[in-house]
């Protein structure tokens, strides 16, 4: 079985997640490719997909959430789960954060089987003044927990070896 996390990133962290969740799915023996959504143009050779985007203004990035729609048929055939990279705190390994509206609709339309939402990060490395000046003014760091994503990758892949049939195909 072929696996494929998707994701849109601005400036690299959500990539990031989408790395260490591949190379735990990859670990559990299930081969699995992480590109970002503007280089996706077939889902035919995956049996499942991860897709995630970063959170900018309260909102999933829109090529994101585009290859939803445009793959909405393809993804509503195979399991698919949805993640989020975004809050600049400690709040989200705290609290089940849950998913923006438009997160939620797709979630609706694709049939998703899991949401989760994962702290971000904002550093001087990331693209756009406003983030600068949150650095400046001690607002940025790196939240995400690498611990939290391998452990989301670990209940996928589980769930995924334990689907009769499709560890196989
Ligand atoms: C201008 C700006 C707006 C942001 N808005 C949100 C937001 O609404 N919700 C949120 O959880 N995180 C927000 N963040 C944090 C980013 O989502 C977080 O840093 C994310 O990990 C960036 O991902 P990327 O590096 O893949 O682009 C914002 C960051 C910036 C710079």
């Amino acid at each position: 079985m072929r696996v494929l996390v998707a994701y849109a990133t601005k400036s690299g962290s959500t990539a990031g997640i989408a790395k260490a969740i591949g190379e735990e799915l990859d670990r559990m023996g299930l081969a699995t490719d992480m590109h970002e959504v503007s280089e996706i143009r077939d889902l035919s050779p995956y049996r499942a997909v991860v897709l995630g985007s970063a959170l900018y203004l309260g909102r999933w990035q829109k090529e994101a959430l585009k290859f939803g729609k445009r793959h909405a048929d393809e993804l509503r055939r195979v399991p698919v789960w949805l993640f989020a990279s975004g809050p600049l705190d400690r709040s989200a390994e705290e609290t089940d954060i849950p998913p923006v509206e438009a997160a939620v609709e797709l979630a609706s339309r694709i049939h998703a089987r899991g949401h989760r939402t994962f702290g971000g990060r904002v550093t001087e490395e990331t693209k756009g003044f406003v983030a600068h000046s949150m650095v400046k003014q001690g607002r940025g760091g790196d939240f995400r927990n690498f611990d939290q994503i391998h452990g989301w990758a670990q209940e996928i892949g589980n769930e995924l070896l334990a689907t009769p049939g499709l560890a196989a195909s």
